[in-house]
């Protein structure tokens, strides 16, 4: 089926009433409008970034969330797999990575710091069957998925799993503010250091960018994950990597001297070029977050722009591709409501859907040439303080709704009146779909 009957049938979809997703036949008469639509999106790249690493969520939920992409005309699913609290993805060559990597024992409790940690073991990963299983199925609906493998930085679980992979295996994992769980604790007492991490934020221990055996590693991980995915993009993350171990490694520092570069800043960019290239060989295309900008972008590297909108000018004007998701607009993890006392737990921020639909992808700082480098944008759903699948649809609903606007129709006719009363039918339908959904659209009716 091409892209646009899938599209024409999700249109259909959209004409008829909601019950009919019920999946039982209908003892009405079915009518919808003649209508003649003449359509097309506005931006190639329409995705959503769900992070099944702070919190798993099971291949039925995966799909599912495919089909709600699909159900809003976007394209694309950012599939967030390894980080510093879980390694979720099988890799046969190193099974330590899901067997030690893929669970953590315990969680902190509340909002960072926390004030306890749960001390409850908790886990999951995806064997590379169940991933064959969900592209297909991405497949069938026209949705791309992109692998995400973080590198340098939120690799904790990987060091977990294999400690080399630290500048420093000997030193122990460090849990802020003292978070740690007894299991943990116990681990490390016996001479275990390492352990997944178990509270959310930026990490000091990253992968060593001076060992040789880190990079044979990563390219053994990437030699079995890009035949999983047909998607041309491999994002390689490079977000929040700090340089403190860097800058006291041995072996970062001879990596410096040696490839002459000027600070670690310099490392961070031969790390991402070094992965670029071999990527680039296997004749896929880098994607990473917008501080792969630091010491000199690699070549062909397509810049997702979270802090703002400043990176993506940057590579714009570089003629580098950018794919947008600000957090201003597209962080899907922040409060949907400023009453945050009367909401569940989130990160922080406020991200009203009116905000979100507000957003228009093309900075107006680019002209009509640079323009052309923005390939779309893309809603970040983060599982920092997102435990279970409803949370997951509470957050992401109806704002995925307001963004498949803002990636489809022109910037010209789209109008927050028109979209708040469409949005009353849309919400009756996630409602046949037993989709949890943000209700604060309706309050000011
Ligand atoms: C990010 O939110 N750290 C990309
Ligand atoms: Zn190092």
């Amino acid at each position: 089926m091409s892209t646009g009957v899938l599209y024409a049938i999700q249109t259909l979809r959209q004409l008829m009433p909601p019950a009919i997703e019920s999946g039982t036949s209908l003892e009405a008469e079915l009518s919808i409008p003649a209508v003649v639509i003449k359509d097309e999106p506005r931006f190639a790249y329409r995705g959503m970034m769900l992070d099944v690493s702070r919190h798993f969520f099971p291949v039925s939920f995966v799909k599912k969330y495919i089909d709600l992409i699909a159900l809003h005309k976007m394209n694309t699913l950012h599939w967030h797999l390894t980080e510093d609290q879980a390694w979720r993805i099988e890799i046969k060559k190193y099974p330590r990575l899901t067997e030690v990597g893929a669970f953590r024992n315990g969680t902190i409790i509340g909002h960072h710091p926390g004030t306890a940690n749960d001390q409850e073991v908790y886990g999951g990963f995806y064997t590379q069957e169940e991933v064959k299983d969900i592209v297909a199925y991405a497949s069938k609906q026209h949705v791309t998925i992109i692998p995400e493998i973080e590198m340098p930085g939120h690799g904790a679980a990987a060091i977990a799993a294999y400690p080399y992979l630290s500048c420093f295996p000997e030193e122990p994992t460090s849990v802020f503010n003292d978070m740690m769980s007894d299991k943990s604790r116990e681990l490390q007492q016996s001479g275990t250091p390492k352990i997944v991490q178990e509270t959310w934020g930026v990490m000091d221990d990253v992968f060593c960018g001076g060992k040789e055996s880190t990079f044979a590693f990563l390219q053994d991980v990437l030699d079995e994950v890009i035949p999983l995915f047909p998607s041309k993009y491999v994002h390689i993350g490079g977000d929040e990597s700090p340089k403190a171990n860097w800058e006291r490694c041995p072996n970062c520092q001879a990596r410096i001297k040696k490839e002459k570069l000027n600070d670690e800043h310099e490392l961070q960019s031969y790390f991402v070029q070094r992965m670029e290239k071999y990527i680039n060989g296997k004749g896929k295309q880098i994607i990473g977050w917008d501080e792969i900008l630091e010491g000199g972008l690699a070549p062909n590297a397509t810049v997702m722009s979270w802090r703002g909108e400043k990176g993506g000018i940057e590579a714009a004007k570089q003629h580098h591709d950018v794919i947008m998701t600000p957090t201003t607009y597209n962080y899907f993890d922040y409060y949907q409501s400023e009453d945050t006392e009367n909401e569940p737990l989130a990160i922080g921020g406020f991200l009203p859907l009116e905000k979100v639909y507000s957003y228009n992808p093309i900075p107006e700082e680019l002209d009509k040439e640079e323009e052309r480098f923005v390939l779309g944008a893309q809603g970040n759903v983060w599982t920092e303080y997102m435990k279970t699948e409803d949370q997951v649809e509470y957050m992401t609903f109806p704002r995925m709704a307001a963004l498949s606007e803002v990636v489809w129709s022109p910037q010209e006719s789209r109008s927050w009146e028109d979209f708040k009363e469409r949005l009353e039918h849309l919400a009756k339908r996630y409602y046949v779909l037993d989709i949890e959904y943000a209700k604060h659209f309706m309050e000011n009716w």
